[in-house]
């Protein structure tokens, strides 16, 4: 049995999408889930939510061997001739584990396009096949360690190697939007980009009939999207917000969903590929991230009051339906 992982995607920064990620992996871990949460972006930000400086300090500079206590460290030993390092868990809550992230992963990049190529030799396929996995098989091992349910990652908004290989190991795509051309011009990259990276890791495990090792099935189901109303910027017109959202559903579909569709719904309102809309909580953000905790659990000791109160009720609602909506899509088949 493997654990499904969650991937929040888009070919785009700034869009919430570590935030959303942070707050998710609580709400799940709140609502009856086991979660794993993975930092696979080489900024590390879902770490610095979860962790504070010294214990990050102490975790990067931990020179003393293999000793798995980020991303980086587990697959640090298949740079040279080694194998995959089991990770070192760092735990949240009793029901919330974390792998944490780590500047040092961009010096695997290099790595991952050197061998992408060579998962389609008919000789060595271990070794490749090994390093390109790598990611995948160190959260399920995460995950067997801690008896996880779900698996939520975090990634960069690029389309390097280092995500090619994050995807490689996702059963679900979600796709944090913001209401700007920006993000829209991000998925008319990502639906190409998604099909093909699908396609090329099928070609390569046909290539490997007999792996030595368990592989991920590369499955990459887009299971929809989240409007993120966070960037718009305040000075803009409510028309050029509407503008860009309502092209959500379209641009969605004819991307990430492919075939011949004509008819569009007119507003994510509508759509039920959109998942949510996240609202922009302004100055709960910096007291939550003072606090270290998510939004929807800040108190009146924190500053929560007033009608902050009330907005850190109303994100709680929202952070718990949203994802009652991810776990019922993601086990909908
Ligand atoms: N719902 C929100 N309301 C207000 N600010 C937000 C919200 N979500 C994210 N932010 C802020 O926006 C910035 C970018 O968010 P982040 O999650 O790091 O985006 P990404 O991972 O897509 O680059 C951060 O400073 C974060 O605190
Ligand atoms: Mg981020």
């Amino acid at each position: 049995m493997t654990v499904p992982v969650l991937t929040f995607f888009n070919n785009k920064g700034g869009v919430g999408k570590t935030s959303l990620v942070y707050h998710l992996a609580w709400m799940l871990s709140e609502t009856g889930q086991r979660v794993l949460a993975c930092d696979l972006d080489p900024q590390a930000n879902l770490s610095a939510a979860f962790l504070d400086e010294d214990r990050l300090d102490t975790l990067w500079n931990d020179h003393a061997g293999r000793a798995g206590r980020t991303v980086f460290q587990c697959v640090q030993p298949l740079l040279e001739v080694g194998d995959l390092t089991a990770p070192a868990l760092q735990e949240i809550t009793g029901s919330l584990g974390l792998i944490p992230g780590d500047l040092a992963l961009s010096g695997f990049e290099d790595t991952l396009s050197g061998v992408w190529p060579d998962a389609l030799s008919t000789s060595n396929r271990y070794r490749p096949f090994r390093i390109l996995t790598a990611f995948w098989t160190v959260m399920q091992e995460g995950a067997r360690l801690m008896d996880a349910s779900v698996i939520v990652a975090d990634v960069g908004p690029n389309l390097g190697a280092i995500n090619r290989s994050a995807l490689i190991a996702t059963d679900h795509v979600i796709v944090p939007l913001g209401a700007d051309l920006f993000s829209l011009q991000g998925l008319r990259n990502l639906g190409p980009t998604l099909r093909r990276w699908r396609e090329e890791w099928r070609r390569r495990r046909e290539n490997w009939p007999e792996p030595s090792f368990d592989l991920p099935g590369g499955r990459m189901e887009p299971l929809g999207y989240i409007v993120q109303q966070h960037g718009v910027r305040l000075s803009r017109p409510v028309k050029a917000y509407d503008r860009w959202v309502n092209r959500m559903p379209e641009e969605y579909a004819r991307n990430l969903l492919g075939g011949d569709r004509r008819l569009f719904p007119p507003s994510p309102a509508e759509d039920p590929h959109c998942l949510a809309t996240v609202r922009r909580y302004r100055s709960l953000v910096p007291m939550a991230q003072e606090c270290r905790k998510p939004i929807f659990e800040l108190t009146p000791a924190d500053g929560a009051i007033g009608s902050h109160a009330a907005a850190v009720r109303d994100a709680r609602r929202d952070f718990r339906e949203l994802a009652a909506r991810i776990m019922n899509a993601a086990t909908a088949d």
